[in-house]
């Protein structure tokens, strides 16, 4: 069986956060974004050729994908591609929950279709992986990755999908400067060894990252990522500020440096957009240039912080 390659787009967009909007959000990142805005994301996203929507079922459970499905309906179909996921510990309990999820998660997106489908958290994965030997035949998924997985848990998969003729195409993990675990555990270089694209999710450490929240200016109350982050903002400082003054050389802002940063450790950033002007920003962290000292100082900032920004749902890798 032959299969194309998964088209690895520079940047990709991330759409947690879209889960919020309206008022069923579940209030993960306490955002209020409205209908119109967003759609003026995806507007300068599809004029400067973003075109990677990365979500989840478990974003705002629906809410994420029924917001980007019909924001998305004003495009051709083959003018975007979409990612979203199966998550283990919200599968339901009929015969297949991995194709039952799928199923409710293409209607919400309004489409047949899913670029690439990840197994969102590891739990079993003997159990979960050959749920996507059928999808994949099917074309239901064009390509599948795994998201969250250590070293042996990726090969793992990657073994089950091969005797079927498919294999792991892409990994999806947390990687930032205050969170290299991917890297310190391989998975970075495994990657690379092996062509396989590795996407960085929490690139800005959901906003703490971007200089834009100070104790003077906290993240938005009674959010959960307010709940995370809050209390390590003072640390962040002398990162951040050094993010911003590499970035004003250049034309450019802390968060986009920040972003430049992953590109240039060679991974695709998943950038949560929430405003229209963040999209401006991964333009032009697409021209920072970044010398192997700006790496290293910031690599060192990040270090001095002493901070632990693992996810709840995240393990060691
Ligand atoms: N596989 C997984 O387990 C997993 C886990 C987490 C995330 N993800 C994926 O990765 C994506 C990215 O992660 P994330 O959204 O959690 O966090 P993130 O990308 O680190 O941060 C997103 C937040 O940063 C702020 N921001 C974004 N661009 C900015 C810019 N140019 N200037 C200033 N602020 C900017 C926004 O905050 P404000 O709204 O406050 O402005 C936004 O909500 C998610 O949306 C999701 O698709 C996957």
């Amino acid at each position: 069986m032959t299969i194309d390659n998964l088209k690895t787009p520079r940047v990709a967009l991330g759409t947690w956060a879209w889960g919020d909007s309206g008022e069923a959000g579940d209030g993960y990142f306490g955002s209020r974004l409205t209908q119109a805005s967003l759609e003026e994301v995806a507007e300068k996203a599809h004029a400067a050729g973003f075109t990677l929507w990365d979500t989840a079922m478990v974003y705002g459970m629906g809410r994420s994908e029924t917001t980007l499905g019909k924001i998305l309906e004003r495009y051709a179909r083959s003018d975007y591609q979409l990612s979203t996921k199966f998550t283990p510990q919200a599968a339901g309990t009929s015969d297949d929950p991995v194709a039952d999820m799928l199923e409710q998660s293409l209607a919400r997106l309004g489409t047949d279709y899913i670029d690439l489908y990840w197994i969102h958290n590891p739990a079993d994965v003997a159990r979960w992986t050959p749920h996507l030997i059928p999808l994949l035949k099917s074309g239901k998924v064009k390509h599948v990755g795994v998201s969250n997985h250590n070293l042996s848990e990726i090969e793992l998969a990657n073994r089950i999908l091969g005797e079927a003729g498919f294999r792991v195409e892409a990994i999806q993990n947390h990687y930032s400067l205050l969170y290299r675990s991917s890297e310190q555990a391989g998975i970075l270089d495994y990657c690379r060894n092996r062509g396989i694209p590795f996407f960085a999710y929490m690139v800005l450490e959901q906003g703490a990252l971007t200089g834009k929240y100070s104790p003077e200016n906290l993240l938005p109350k009674g959010s959960r990522r307010a709940e995370a982050y809050n209390c390590m903002l003072p640390q962040l400082k002398a990162l951040t500020d050094k993010l911003a003054s590499i970035g004003e050389k250049q034309g450019a802002a802390a968060p986009d440096v920040a972003t430049a940063w992953v590109i240039a450790k060679g991974t695709t950033p998943i950038i949560g957009v929430t405003k229209p002007h963040h999209v401006d920003g991964l333009i032009r962290a697409g021209s920072i240039t970044l010398t192997d000292a700006d790496i290293a100082e910031l690599e060192a900032l990040a270090d001095a912080t002493d901070v632990s920004t693992r996810g709840w749902w995240e393990k060691e890798m």
